[in-house]
């Protein structure tokens, strides 16, 4: 999972490939490189480690050129460094190739291209697609990568220049990664993301599987298959790249849970009429008879996102009554799932390109159920292969810890429970929407006590290990703040559901763990509290995180951080934010990097 992009036009075109890779950095960080066509030559600056690197070692260093391609790297094949780094060239160096994915039968290939006399300078599958098309082209690019693609086995998007091309030209190839052309006036871009294009260009043209594109400065070509010459229609984006900046915020990460207010809203706005309490949407492309018929619904997605699934198999169980299995994506291909007629899948994904989860919902799909995608990113792989589909309005998160994204699914599930509780013919009690429209300001209120958890974590980064206790609908939330914590501040954290601690964890209980212990709404409180008692009673530290007066839990509680009450089923949009802000500032504090944390990557588009 890395980052890709491509540039022909008239501008300098070494800025512009380095502009565009920072916004796709979260994709990947092991290592970045540029190539450019200058004077008939490619010439190729790699550097290993994150982009800066790069950038530093191209000044100075006068690159220019008309046309290139650019890559920031997430190892898959071969170790982080230089020698497996991206743009990789064929072994007679007749052209340069970028690629995200895996080529499933790289070794088989490789073996047949050694036998043919090409030879290989690194441990990447990238290269053998380099020598692949180079031991077709035979002045025709386009020709070459076709006839390539045909060989190739796997899931990659790729682009690729030859120094032998009369003209400027850039061939790119979609089969599973995304891929997205951005147009401009005598100028054409590429990118992995539109996030790296919305500087310089709204218009672009996602590609869809198997699809070859040819790029030159004043057109793009698109053949499905490499056979057929199609039009992939141009979708205008409404981001504005203001929203895909820092804001003044010291890390996208924290803002991007300030954003949270404006993403809930937005992802509920337009489809909630308070006045006849009803809810719509406007993608979702499933007749009512279909909803109607709806027996079971299968959640599917990874990470956050499948907290969010868990969150949301008790929201549709309790307003619409619907039972929902909930799975995660990189299970439920590996399994034989039971699909029945009437059964609705709905992968649930920040980015649309987890192929963990469109996996799972191809499976779903396979199998005869209906498919919907719950989705951050216009025009995602998800979403294409959906029937229908409800965006989460959050705009781009940047940040590799979800946080908008996380609560804005959240409100995305609450309101397809809303809606098929209409359609199933439960009654829609005004309350239920009300709660709805108090949430942002409840969201927003938790923002005003930055310090509080900044204080927090300075009394707590130093531990080293941290449980995270939740029962009910905030079970999941205690998952999702001890991954919030540990994926950023590098620090081990479980999160259990509380009433499981005594089959088990309770022995790790000592004077040294910290444990988060979610204690909100009426239904669990008081076993919630029960369970407080027993960390308390074994010297452990409770932080206990409540919608009640502080002091009703002092004698239980080291710690006791109040959020704003709302209802209990969207109670677990406020409790998420403490435990994202106090991940966060624990982070921090202890000097790792915020927004790409090591190893992790924003978008996992490979197994
Ligand atoms: O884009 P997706 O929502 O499909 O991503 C799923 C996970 O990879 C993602 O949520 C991951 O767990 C995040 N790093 C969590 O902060």
């Amino acid at each position: 999972m890395c980052g890709i992009v491509g540039y022909l036009g008239d501008r300098e075109v070494v800025p512009l490939l380095i502009d565009s890779l920072r916004r796709l950095e979260y994709r990947g960080y092991d290592s970045a490189g540029v190539v450019v066509r200058s004077n008939g030559e490619l010439k190729t600056i790699k550097a290993e480690g994150k982009l800066d690197r790069l950038a530093a070692k191209l000044e100075g260093c006068g690159l220019v050129g008309s046309y290139g391609l650019g890559h920031t790297r997430w190892a898959t094949h071969g170790v982080p460094g230089e020698r497996n780094a991206h743009p990789l060239s064929d072994g007679r160096g007749r052209l340069a190739l970028i690629h995200n994915g895996i080529i499933e039968n790289f070794l088989e290939l490789k073996t047949r291209l050694r036998a043919d006399g090409w030879e290989f300078a690194s441990d990447t599958d990238t290269e053998v697609i380099a020598n692949l098309v180079s031991s077709y082209l035979d002045g025709n690019l386009f020709e070459a990568v076709r006839k390539a693609v045909a060989d190739l086995e796997g899931m990659y998007a790729f682009a690729v220049i030859s120094g032998e091309s009369d003209e400027a030209e850039i061939v790119a190839v979609r089969n599973g990664p995304p891929l997205v052309l951005g147009l401009g006036e005598g100028e054409n871009f590429l990118a992995s993301d539109p996030s790296a294009l919305l500087a310089h260009t709204r218009d672009v043209v996602f590609l869809e599987n198997g699809d070859i594109a040819r790029l030159s400065p004043k057109k793009v070509a698109v053949w499905s298959q490499g056979e057929t010459r199609v039009e992939r229609p141009v979708v205008r984006l409404n981001w504005d790249p203001i929203q895909a900046e820092k804001g003044g915020f010291k890390h996208f990460m924290l803002k991007e849970i300030h954003d949270q207010p404006q993403a809930i809203q937005d992802t509920f706005a337009g489809r909630v009429d308070f006045e006849s309490g009803s809810v719509g949407f406007d993608t979702l492309e499933l007749s009512s008879t279909e909803i109607q018929a709806v027996r079971r619904i299968h959640l599917l997605a990874c990470g956050t996102s499948w907290h969010a699934a868990l969150v949301g198999k008790f929201l549709i169980e309790e307003l619409a009554g619907i039972p929902v299995e909930v799975d995660y994506g990189s299970e439920y291909r590996y399994r034989r799932p039971l699909v029945a007629e009437g059964d609705l899948a709905v992968g649930i994904s920040q980015s649309g390109e987890t192929a963990d989860t469109v996996s799972a919902m191809e499976t779903a799909r396979d199998r005869g159920a209906r498919l919907l995608s719950i989705c951050n990113v216009v025009g995602s792989q998800t979403t294409r292969m959906s029937d229908g589909v409800i965006y989460t309005h959050a705009g781009p998160e940047i940040g590799v810890a979800s946080t908008k994204a996380f609560t804005s699914q959240l409100i995305a599930l609450y309101l397809l429970a809303l809606y098929l509780r209409q359609q199933v013919g439960r009654e829609m009690k005004a309350e239920l929407l009300d709660d709805l429209a108090r949430l942002p300001a409840a969201v927003g209120e938790v923002l005003t006590r930055l310090d509080h958890y900044d204080e927090l974590a300075r009394r707590y980064a130093e531990a080293q290990d941290f449980l995270y206790l939740g029962r009910g609908i905030n079970y999941p939330i205690a998952l999702e703040g001890a991954l919030k914590l540990k994926e950023i501040s590098y620090i081990h954290a479980e999160g259990y559901p509380a009433g499981e601690m005594k089959h088990g964890p309770i022995a790790l209980i000592d004077r040294h763990l910290p444990v988060v212990a979610i204690a909100t709404g009426r239904r669990v409180f008081e076993k919630m509290r029960g369970n407080m008692q027993e960390v308390r009673a074994r010297d452990g530290i409770v932080i206990a995180l409540t919608d009640r007066d502080p002091e009703e839990l002092t004698s239980v509680a080291d710690e006791v951080l109040q959020v704003p009450r709302v209802s209990e089923l969207l109670q677990p949009v406020v409790n998420v934010v403490p435990l994202q802000l106090f991940a966060y500032f624990t982070a921090v504090r202890r000097g790792t990097d915020v927004d790409q944390p090591r190893n992790l990557a924003k978008s996992v588009t490979v197994e």
